[in-house]
């Protein structure tokens, strides 16, 4: 089967399975947000409260956006531009409206050129794991270690390129070939690696006081910021208005429930996280480590721990080859948007793959600097808002802040008001009804309070 070339409007490859689109999904949903952010936010914002604002976001805001999304996607069956372009043709709606589509393309690009940065920071951990350099090792040592590994462009451009390449040559592979048969594999194995850390943890004699920082909630250690914090990272977690979730959906056959499907892909998102929390958090303390020590918490603490543990050169080394893994499968998602669209302009897939890629790495030297020799280029300081922030914080600032919540903010506006009713039943069946009235009403007035507080 040839996917190298498909004319506009032409469906494109499908996924062989129903199973093949939940590993694809979740893949792309599970990443560096479940197992790098995710624990260091938690601990920043204090635990228990935060998780349960958390966990109502995803349900509230981020599950029915996803719903949307696939939805849309499978739709138009083509890139997220092209699907915009499509589906807004047939609800007779204006062209505009394919805006949403250029915006997601852009946004999972940008992303990328730093998402594969931070990823490549995993790979000289798995190195020094494997050689056991974290035997033993003191806090002030491994806190050197990670600042010196951010000092060094080169080290950070030689694994942004490593990465960069991982990525692409999923990418150039192809639906079935390239994404399919990747996350069918590392999801799986994820999973397993997963849960054997969260085995060690338990058997630390500190998971109780992990489960209790995790699910108790403590309302006053609960900020508004906090909540803004959780809410950004629904979406970023699960995905969202970037052209992800629309670029899979395009490859998903007719006959998959997408809603049944999209709480599977949540539930099975917001379970990784959970994990990640109880793999870390009895580590770290049974260590005697801070919770809220930011998003040093995993590279800086986590080898002080696995240094002291029984086997702890083994597991520290699961530990970095299953985030790179995860992070390996989302970084694959974010590339997707701009190689399907540059597809459906007739560039074959390798060359789309390629090209991209080239792109996204050459900026992503801007991050690489960013880290060290130009960590004092804030080039937007005459605007308050982005007063001290370098050019990598500048595009995470952009993605996070603005362009994702806006992303969804119109996204749900066109299927909640500009897409007929029936359209939408037709996709998602039964839910449906509890569906609509949330992505209609809740999810624009919710995004507007969250634009309102991040601006104002
Ligand atoms: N969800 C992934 C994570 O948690 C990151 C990711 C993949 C992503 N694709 C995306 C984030 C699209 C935003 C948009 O690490």
């Amino acid at each position: 089967m040839s996917n190298n070339v498909q004319g506009a409007g032409v469906r494109p490859a499908q996924w062989s399975s129903r199973f093949a689109f939940i590993m694809a999904a979740v893949g792309s949903a599970v990443g560096l947000g479940n197992i790098w952010k995710f624990p260091y936010i938690t601990g920043e914002n204090g635990g228990g409260a935060f998780v349960l604002v958390y966990l109502a976001c995803i349900a509230v805001i981020g599950l029915p956006l996803m719903m949307a999304e696939v939805m849309l996607g499978r739709r138009g069956g083509q890139s997220p531009i092209g699907t915009m372009a499509q589906v807004a043709a047939d609800e007779g709606r204006s062209r505009s409206w394919v805006g949403i589509g250029f915006m997601a393309t852009l946004a999972s690009f940008l992303i990328l050129t730093f998402y594969s940065v931070i990823a490549g920071w995993t790979m000289p951990y798995i190195l020094s794991a494997a050689s056991g350099e974290f035997g033993g090792i003191a806090a002030k040592d491994s806190d050197a270690l990670f600042g010196g590994l951010l000092a060094s462009p080169g080290q950070l451009l030689l694994w942004h390129s490593v990465f960069m390449g991982l990525t692409v040559l999923v990418s150039a592979g192809g639906v079935r070939h390239g994404l399919e048969r990747a996350v069918t594999k590392l999801m799986p194995a994820l999973f397993v690696l997963l849960l054997i850390l969260v085995g060690y943890g338990m058997t630390s004699g500190h998971f109780g006081e992990a489960a209790a920082f995790l699910f108790r909630p403590d309302f006053s250690a609960l900020t508004a910021e906090a909540v803004l914090v959780a809410l950004g990272h629904a979406f970023f977690t699960l995905s969202l208005a970037s052209g992800a979730m629309m670029a899979y959906g395009a490859y998903l056959k007719k006959e998959v429930p997408i809603a049944r499907t999209s709480v599977v892909v949540a539930l099975m998102d917001t379970g990784v996280a959970l994990l990640a929390g109880l793999a870390i958090f009895p580590i770290v303390f049974a260590n005697g480590l801070e919770p809220g020590a930011g998003p040093g918490l995993i590279f800086v603490t986590l080898p002080v721990a696995f240094g002291q543990m029984p086997g702890g050169s083994f597991f520290a080394t699961l530990f970095f080859v299953l985030l790179l893994f995860a992070a390996w499968t989302s970084s694959i998602s974010l590339l997707e948007s701009l190689v399907s669209y540059l597809n459906e302009k007739g560039v074959s897939r390798v060359k789309a793959a390629i090209g991209g890629g080239l792109v996204a790495w050459l900026v992503g030297i801007t991050t690489v600097l960013s880290l060290n020799e130009w960590s004092g280029f804030t080039p937007l300081d005459m605007f308050a808002r982005f007063e001290g922030k370098t050019l990598f914080d500048l595009y995470d600032y952009l993605t996070a802040n603005i362009m994702m919540p806006l992303g969804a903010f119109f996204t749900a506006l066109f299927v909640g008001w500009k897409m007929k009713p029936a359209h939408s039943a037709a996709e998602l069946g039964g839910w449906h009804r509890v569906w609509f009235p949330v992505i209609r009403y809740l999810s624009p007035i919710a995004l507007l309070i969250v634009f309102y507080f991040n601006l104002w």
